[in-house]
């Protein structure tokens, strides 16, 4: 398949994507937060607001700097579709040299979730991560997020944004992706039946998990 790819682009008029680099690192965490909670801005559920985002976003930029794109409009990063090529390498880099760090400067809540407070959750999920490489989600290696502020939002930028990551995908002959959606996200899930992803019904998915995959070959 020929397909010309810039890494950097305009998406729609005066709306830039481009790699994100180590520079971006705050304004990844930054927009992570103000759409964690199914979209919506999580900065008040948090007491310690960078977690959600050194968990979704920011490794991305470290271990997958050709699938990582921050979405600027005048100057200002207010966006970022990320991605990794193999779920199950990402998932191992994380667990041999993301976590570690991490867990270094964090304390462990514990089981108990009802002890949990603030962001406690996402405390757990660094010491105890979820498995990401699901038996179901094989047929999809790949895997994509997209977060925008909602100044961008119902503009085109999403889609526009998605298939400029299929396309960096694709250069790395990814044969198919999935994604990770809240599963009271509607608008995600609104969105994602457009662009022509379809949950995926496996056995492996735990009751109250959401994934939607589309072949990208
Ligand atoms: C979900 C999100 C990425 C969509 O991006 P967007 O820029 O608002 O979407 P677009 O304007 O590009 O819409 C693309 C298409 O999807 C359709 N669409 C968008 N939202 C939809 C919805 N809720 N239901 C049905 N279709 C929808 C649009 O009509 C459009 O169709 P068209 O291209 O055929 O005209 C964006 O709203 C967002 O970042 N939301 C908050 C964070 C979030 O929930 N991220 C996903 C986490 S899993």
């Amino acid at each position: 398949m020929t397909e010309t790819f810039a890494a950097t682009a305009e998406l729609v008029p005066g709306v830039f994507v481009r790699p994100a680099t180590p520079d971006d690192h705050a304004a990844l965490k930054r927009v992570c937060v103000e759409t964690a909670d199914s979209g919506n801005d999580a900065t008040a559920r948090e007491d310690n607001p960078e977690l959600v985002g050194l968990i979704y976003a920011v490794p991305y930029q470290v271990f997958e700097p050709d699938l990582a794109f921050v979405i600027e409009e005048n100057s200002t990063v207010s966006g970022y579709v990320l991605g990794a090529r193999d779920t199950a390498d990402f998932e191992a880099r994380l667990h041999a040299d993301w976590y570690p760090d991490l867990r270094e400067w964090l304390r462990d809540p514990g089981p108990d979730e009802s002890a949990w407070q603030g962001s406690d959750w996402a405390r757990h999920m660094i010491h105890h991560p979820p498995v990401m490489a699901l038996e179901g989600l094989a047929p999809y290696p790949a895997h994509g997020h997209i977060d925008l502020l909602p100044a961008l939002r119902g503009r085109g930028i999403g889609r526009a944004a998605m298939e400029h990551l299929i396309t960096a995908l694709r250069r790395k002959r990814a044969p198919a992706m999935h994604l990770d959606v809240a599963p009271d996200n509607d608008n995600a899930i609104g969105f994602y039946r457009k662009l022509g992803f379809e949950v995926i019904d496996h056995p492996s998915v735990a009751p109250g998990r959401l994934f939607m995959g589309k072949r990208l070959d």
